[in-house]
């Protein structure tokens, strides 16, 4: 732990601070002693008065908690899991694990034996504490001044209600539900509901396709499917009902009929006379929900039975059922938000992610609401009706702790700073990041411009595969670097290994891996624990690999280069090149496709595609515009490609590999870094494809 001995031996902050209390503090050599000319080498300090009253508030209390949690993982997490409801406790060994595949199957277990429920200790134990009156919800509708809210006691009434209905229609504990809902109170409801009668839920994000509602329909066969009619997103209205009936059509000739979809009408979107109806199958959420009692009785569950599957993209083209449990995945997101957030009874917290990836279920349903936050959930789009509308909400809501994507931070800094600095923005005291690396510039537009330097940012890097947090900052602890990631979470040992999957020390780059479980981790991929251990535990024997590369620099700190393997980060969006190329292929017209990420300037990768058309179709922007529309039809609008290159063939080796490397380089027009190209098949290829460059 190099790192750690590293950052012990920085100065201590506290002596720092004289430099630039609270701003941006260039440290020069005389200060540190030491030549620290490059950019990743600014420190960033949180001011005096936020590390006095933060929950961690110097690197030395940070490195005494880090040190226990590593050196008795046991006595960490028990102290932390006893502070929630169990209604039996864990057998007294707290973890028991093998992600060693040398060693046999990778098995991960932690409160083995303890009986809890997430949706009680998120709802009834703060009840019971005395917030029942506590906001837990706001809501902010797609237009300006369209709100509503609900407090600790009202959400778990709802909860209560759907939970009954489900529980009346037949769902029990391990039966799978699938909820596809935009931002609306009923999406976290829903989530709860399922969670407290022992149902495993799967969200699926609302901006998929039918074909991916499909596909995730086929694979988890869900009881019910929950979803509403419409939606509006700035000025567009989104008919998801319409999506639904394609998709549940598609499942039925899969062979796996759905028979009940529960319906939410979504009035200001669409009024329930002119929503398309199969009667026997769709249910009016306000008809029958509402009926039923406000109080429900708890499934009580295991510690390691299923919470919820959540598909995410591989290196296949078929999503991943990504499956986490109950007990760990509980004190695990609760602490991580903690933490990470420096949270407060007082803060006011708003996440602009959705509940269909997995930031909204660890950062907006469960981690907030375990620690008895309020939370804003927001319907619309974040530039409508102008770039202003997120100041806007800080404002309305006094906002404290704002979590969000680079991605975001890059579209509004070029919207500029006037949207921004008309609005007070003053109840903001933290600012957060996750879905990509953030660029340095980016960091600091963030922090100087919207947190007026005086907000720290928890640049969080974690993934859905790891439930929470896992390298973060821990805001009142230490000086962070704009771009960096910092340290490891508590519990968590991050390693840089080489391509042998040996451990480099000090300052390097490499593949991140991290060594030995921790609570949040997932357990399984749904229905194939096979391709869990060959995609995870494989690649580098003994080991969790992430699939992101990573740099350590002589502090210890953390800088995340993004993914290694064929993911492609969009706008935070996790998408697999194979499922581009097997969107592309579909269509009637495309003979062949390779797909790579290219740097783009606000989403961070863009999608580049190249393609072969079958013989005799000419190209057009008809065929092309065709050709995106069939990706965005397949997997959703997202992933349609910023670019489509026309390639007479795709550059392959003599055994069919298709050399992503060269494409890689022409795609970013890195045309004089291609490298060796005389093991392809047919060298001439890559010439072709550079003199159709701007076709
Ligand atoms: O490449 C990393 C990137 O997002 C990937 C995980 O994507 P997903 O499972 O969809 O979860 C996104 C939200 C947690 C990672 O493998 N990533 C996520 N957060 C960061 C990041 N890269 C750099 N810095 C981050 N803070």
């Amino acid at each position: 732990r190099r790192w750690l001995l590293a950052m012990g031996s920085a100065p201590h902050h506290d002596r720092l601070r004289h430099v630039g209390s609270g701003g941006i503090s260039r440290l020069n050599a005389v200060v540190l002693g030491e030549a620290l000319a490059a950019e990743e080498n600014d420190l960033v300090f949180p001011s005096h008065d936020f590390s006095r009253r933060a929950h961690i508030s110097s690197p030395e209390q940070y490195q005494n908690m880090y040190e226990r949690s590593i050196e008795d993982p046991a006595g960490f997490w028990s102290d932390i899991a006893s502070q929630f409801y169990w209604k039996k406790r864990w057998n007294p060994e707290v973890c028991s694990e093998n992600i060693d595949v040398r060693r046999g199957t990778v098995k991960i277990e932690w409160f083995k034996g303890g009986v809890t429920n997430i949706c009680y200790n998120a709802l009834d134990r703060n009840i019971e504490a005395g917030n029942g009156d506590k906001v837990a919800l706001y809501w902010e509708g797609n237009e300006p001044g369209q709100d509503a809210q609900l407090t600790y006691a009202q959400m778990l009434e709802k909860v209560c209600q759907l939970s009954n209905y489900l529980k009346n229609v037949g769902v029990g504990k391990g039966d799978t539900v699938i909820i596809y809902l935009p931002m609306l109170m009923e999406l976290p409801i829903a989530m709860l509901a399922c969670a407290r009668i022992g149902a495993i839920h799967s969200v699926v994000f609302a901006g998929f396709s039918a074909e991916s509602l499909s596909q995730r329909i086929v694979d988890c066969k869900p009881k019910v499917v929950i979803s509403c009619n419409a939606v509006c997103r700035g000025a567009k209205v989104i008919h998801l009902k319409e999506i639904v009936d394609t998709a549940l059509a598609e499942s039925v000739n899969s062979g796996v009929p759905v028979d009940l979809c529960l319906i939410f009408e979504n009035k200001s979107a669409m009024k329930r006379e002119s929503t398309k109806w199969q009667i026997g199958r769709d249910v009016w959420w306000e008809d029958v929900v509402l009926q039923f009692p406000t109080k429900c009785l708890v499934e009580w569950v295991d510690a390691e039975d299923p919470l919820f599957l959540l598909y995410t993209s591989g290196s296949t083209g078929k999503p991943k059922g990504v499956l986490h449990t109950n007990g760990g995945y509980m004190v695990y997101t609760a602490t991580t938000f903690k933490y990470a957030f420096d949270y407060k009874p007082s803060d006011v917290y708003w996440c602009t992610a959705d509940c269909g990836w997995i930031t909204g279920h660890s950062y907006i349903t469960y981690g907030p609401l375990l620690n008895g936050a309020t939370v804003l959930v927001f319907e619309g789009a974040p530039s409508y009706p102008d770039p202003g509308r997120c100041w806007d909400i800080v404002d309305k809501y006094k906002v404290t702790i704002l979590y969000t994507a680079p991605t975001l931070v890059r579209a509004l800094m070029r919207d500029g700073d006037e949207y921004v600095t008309r609005y007070s923005r003053k109840s903001l005291r933290i600012l957060g990041s996750v879905g990509e690396p953030i660029n340095p510039s980016a960091w600091r537009w963030f922090y100087n411009v919207v947190g007026d330097s005086r907000c720290p940012i928890s640049d969080t890097w974690w993934q859905t595969e790891t439930g929470g947090f896992m390298i973060t900052p821990i805001p009142g602890a230490w000086p962070q670097k704009p771009g960096s990631a910092t340290f490891p979470f508590f519990g968590i040992q991050p390693v840089i290994v080489d391509e042998k999957g040996n451990e480099i020390e000090g300052e390097c780059t490499g593949y991140l891996c991290i060594k030995k479980s921790w609570p949040g981790a997932f357990r399984s991929l749904y229905g194939d624990h096979e391709r869990y251990e060959t995609t995870y535990f494989k690649p580098f024997a003994g080991y969790y690999f992430t699939g992101d590369g990573c740099s350590r620099d002589k502090d210890g700190y953390h800088w995340l280069t993004g993914r290694v393997d064929d993911v492609i980060n969009v706008s935070g969006h996790r998408i697999g090149t194979a499922e581009v190329e097997s969107a592309l292929v579909s269509h009637p017209h495309c003979a062949e496709a390779a797909v790579v990420g290219v740097d783009h300037e606000v989403k961070g990768q863009g999608i580049y595609a190249f393609v072969t058309l079958v013989d005799g179709v000419p190209y057009s922007e008809e065929v092309r515009k065709s050709l995106i529309l069939a990706v965005r039809n397949q997997i959703g609008a997202f992933a349609g490609p910023d670019k489509i290159h026309w390639s007479p063939a795709i550059p392959k080796t003599r055994s069919g590999k298709i050399m992503r490397r060269i494409l890689r380089k022409i795609a970013s027009r890195q045309l004089d870094e291609l490298g060796d190209t005389s093991t392809l098949v047919d060298p001439n290829v890559v010439d072709q494809l550079i003199a159709l460059i701007d076709r």
